[in-house]
């Protein structure tokens, strides 16, 4: 299967909910960096005109940047944005983190009119929680954390590249939460943020509007929640 395909077609649709004098949030990862580039290319070819951006990481800071996308140093409503997902179940909730990126994608996430989730299809699951749930993680008492995250029964993996704990834009580490099955993630998502040490979970309830999965085939399907 061409993944890169079915998740630029995805990104490529999505772009076309983007309406002139929009603010505009820009994802994180392989599936939000099309759209960044599809933006940039119609505000270039002057077929679309933004009033700003919104980035979601420091990574998409830097490509939205080098596409000479105008970015906003604050914001406080988003008309729309653009993001990928680990996985989307059929009430278009969400686990994101994939890219260390949850606790922005979530900030701004809440603050959009039209979260726009672009996807593949093997992304979609019927229950969320193959995917290990990613939690931000303040460093400090981060073992005490540990306990009380592990509590909730699942397997913890801090995340890790390069033998080197992976440090957020924020400062901050990653717990990967293998969970297998959540069978409540609007009751998990609440917990899990009420643990002292806990800046923030992957889980994204009710916050999908608009869900666009990318087939390779460069058919999209659109579901509106
Ligand atoms: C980053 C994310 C990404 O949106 C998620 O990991 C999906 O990434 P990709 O589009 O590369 O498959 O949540 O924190």
């Amino acid at each position: 299967m061409d993944v890169k395909l079915a998740k630029k077609t995805a990104a490529i649709e999505a772009v076309n909910y983007v309406e002139n004098g929009f603010i505009v949030g820009l994802g994180t990862g392989s599936t939000a960096y099309f759209a960044i580039q599809e933006i940039a290319t119609r505000i270039k070819q002057k077929v679309l005109t933004i009033s700003g951006a919104v980035s979601t990481s420091l990574q998409t800071e830097q490509i939205a940047r080098q596409a000479n996308i105008p970015l906003l140093n604050s914001f406080e409503k988003i008309d729309i944005t653009i993001d990928g997902a680990d996985e989307i179940d059929p009430n278009g909730n969400l686990i994101k983190g994939g890219g260390a990126a949850l606790t922005r994608e979530k900030i701004v996430a809440a603050a959009t009119e039209n979260l726009v989730i672009v996807v593949d299809q093997s992304k979609l699951v019927k229950k969320l929680g193959a995917f290990p749930l990613p939690l931000e993680i303040l460093p400090f008492g981060w073992e005490t954390t540990y306990k009380k995250v592990e509590s909730f029964g699942c397997r913890i993996g801090v995340r890790k590249a390069d033998h080197k704990l992976v440090i957020t834009d924020n400062g901050n580490y990653v717990f990967d939460c293998k969970f297998l099955e959540i069978d409540e993630p609007e009751k998990l998502s609440v917990e899990l943020n009420q643990i002292p040490g806990v800046v923030e979970n992957g889980l994204f309830i009710g916050l999908t509007k608009t869900a666009i999965v990318g087939r390779e085939n460069q058919n999209t399907e659109i579901t509106r929640f």
